[in-house]
């Protein structure tokens, strides 16, 4: 669950969100689209919690019923740990570890034993095709394999909120759709949330919501 009121965002005297407001409810998938420029990723890494928003404004941001412009730096951290997940255009693996140590990162980073999360990283593996690429290292894949590796990844900590900035961007038409409906399996599967980015007309079709961005507000 997701529920933002006035989110603004400047960088210098450059005003790049101009106020969004929106609810996405738990286990629905919302896609945003926009022009180069809209403000898509601005707005995806705040709702992720990566960046902040303009402090003169009255923002509100919850995720999980969590008010995370309560929680201090510590908290925030852990909480973004724990409960979102992101999958970039480009995957952002690591060269020199495998597909499974991957994986396991942000469990480890949570301080999760490590039994439980390689048992549950080869499971990921399994229900996305991968069990044998699983001691690869990311130049020994395709770009699908990667991606559905960065999928894995995003949901080690079984995180409510998926954040996905262009997550096909990068693949063939084929891999894409495939990754798309990867999307609606882990739905059904794990009942995730999903906001998803693209440019992609199809998938962002596919997705419960469709939101449109122009010139830095939800339209
Ligand atoms: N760190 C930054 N410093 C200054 N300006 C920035 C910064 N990040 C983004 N911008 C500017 O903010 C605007 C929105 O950028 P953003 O990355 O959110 O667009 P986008 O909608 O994701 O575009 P695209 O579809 O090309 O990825 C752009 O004009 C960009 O140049
Ligand atoms: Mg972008």
């Amino acid at each position: 669950m997701i529920e933002a009121r006035n989110i603004h965002k400047s960088y210098n005297d450059l005003h790049v969100l101009k106020g969004v407001d929106l609810h996405i409810p738990k286990g629905e998938i919302v896609s945003i689209v926009g022009a180069s420029g809209a403000g898509k990723t601005t707005l995806l890494q705040i709702l992720g919690t990566l960046e902040k928003p303009d402090t003169k404004t009255d923002s509100v941001l919850n995720v999980n019923e969590v008010d995370v412009y309560a929680l201090n730096s510590k908290e925030l951290a852990k909480f973004r740990n724990d409960n979102i997940g992101f999958i970039f255009q480009f995957h952002q693996l690591l060269p020199e570890f495998t597909a499974l140590e991957n994986i396991c990162i942000p469990a480890f980073i949570g301080n999760r034993p490590k039994p439980e999360t390689e048992k549950r990283a080869k499971e990921l593996l399994g229900f996305l095709g991968l069990s044998a690429r699983a001691n690869h290292k990311p130049a020994e894949m395709s770009g699908g394999e990667q991606q559905r590796v960065a999928v894995a990844r995003s949901l080690i900590n079984n995180p409510g909120v998926i954040f996905a900035d262009e997550p096909s961007g990068n693949l063939d038409s084929e891999s894409a759709g495939n990754l798309h409906k990867l999307f609606f399996d882990l739905r059904e599967e794990f009942g995730q949330t999903f906001v998803i980015v693209t440019h992609n007309e199809e998938l962002a079709d596919m997705a419960d919501k469709k939101l449109t961005m122009v010139d830095g507000k939800i339209v």
